[in-house]
């Protein structure tokens, strides 16, 4: 989180772009307290409800009927119909769930609000090991976690005194050397519009690239470093994955190259500095494209679970001052030795 605040209000923590919206929200507003009074305002006036004709393909699984929602052509399904607390007991619907999150790299579901952190475990448990907030419980973070009783649980807050969210494109924890397989997150609390989390398809983002390029940064590997609140054993983490990564299960291709987290390519690239750069920014750029990316509409109650290894996500610091609070677990593959980023050519 930045430290910029809309109105000059120093007990008042604001990220910059929650800064920049509410400015545009509240233009005559001349501090803090006017610029929250002017959206609440502007919001205060919405209520729910269903408008519209959503497109959804009807499965029978295990006698359960669900309706599944595409986001998007390439990514993303809400998978309406589920209880997540009760009816992942036959194997066959979690690895029906399973086949659909490596076919879609996230599946969303909505009213799951009645889960308890220790049923958002058990579920996550389903699929893999939990981890740490880094993944591998190979380091201690110099930040203790706060959840009594759920330490890999982390807490993900925002409100109208200390305002913000991860809106750079980034994998959880891709600056541990064996990061997080997957994350499940929880909306306990959203902001009536504002804060969707956006997912991009690192398959596609790969592919999309031109094929020189590809050549070019087939072998090259990058540096990935995490921000001074991800501090580990009393320093900045860091590691060095290859651009190119292999998913282990597919065994397809994506572009391992998050903009909030990869700081330079690894020594011995060959290139010059400008070029370097130039190509970092193409890669960066990758990311968000239209056609590779959906975007999800937190509800409270509404859980997602995505890929780290296919795709790249980042949240939408637009919601300030409403609040969102958000619960997150991240998830081990079972195999430990496909923890770690590889890249095998297809
Ligand atoms: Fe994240």
């Amino acid at each position: 989180m930045s430290t910029p605040k809309p109105t000059g209000e120093s007990e008042h923590q604001i990220a910059p772009q929650m800064a920049v919206v509410a400015r545009a929200r509240a233009p005559g507003a001349s501090d803090h307290t006017g610029q929250v009074e002017a959206i609440r305002a502007q919001d205060d006036g919405l209520v729910a409800g269903q408008l519209g004709t959503i497109y959804y393909k009807p499965v029978t699984v295990c006698g359960i009927d669900l309706k599944l929602e595409p986001v998007q052509p390439s990514i993303g399904t809400i998978v309406h119909g589920i209880d997540l607390a009760k009816d992942l007991e036959d194997p066959e619907v979690v690895s029906f769930l399973r086949d659909l999150w490596l076919e879609r790299r996230v599946i969303m579901f909505r009213d799951q609000g009645h889960l308890t952190r220790q049923e958002m475990v058990n579920y996550a448990q389903k699929f893999g090991v939990i981890g740490a907030h880094h993944g591998e419980r190979d380091h201690v973070p110099d930040l203790p976690t706060s959840v009594p009783g759920f330490p890999d649980m982390l807490i993900i807050a925002s409100g109208e005194k200390r305002a913000g969210a991860a809106s750079g494109w980034h994998s959880d924890a891709t600056w541990s050397t064996r990061p997080p397989m997957g994350s499940v997150l929880m909306c306990r609390e959203a902001p009536p519009v504002g804060g969707d989390t956006s997912f991009c398809d690192a398959y596609s983002m790969w592919n999309g690239l031109p094929e020189d390029t590809r050549a070019k940064i087939e072998h090259l590997k990058a540096v990935h470093v995490g921000s001074p609140h991800h501090a580990m054993d009393g320093k900045r983490p860091s590691a060095v994955h290859p651009v190119p990564r292999t998913h282990p299960e597919t065994g397809r291709t994506t572009l391992f190259m998050p903009r909030s987290f990869v700081k330079q390519f690894d020594e011995g690239h060959g290139l010059d500095d400008d070029e370097a750069k130039s190509l970092l920014t193409e890669l960066f750029d990758q990311a968000g494209q239209p056609e590779y990316t959906c975007r999800f509409r937190w509800e409270a109650g509404s859980l997602a679970m995505w890929d780290n290894r296919a795709v790249q996500h980042r949240a939408t610091a637009d919601f300030w001052p409403h609040r969102r609070s958000m619960e997150r677990l991240t998830i081990l593959d079972y195999e430990q030795d496909r923890r770690a980023p590889y890249y095998r050519p297809e």
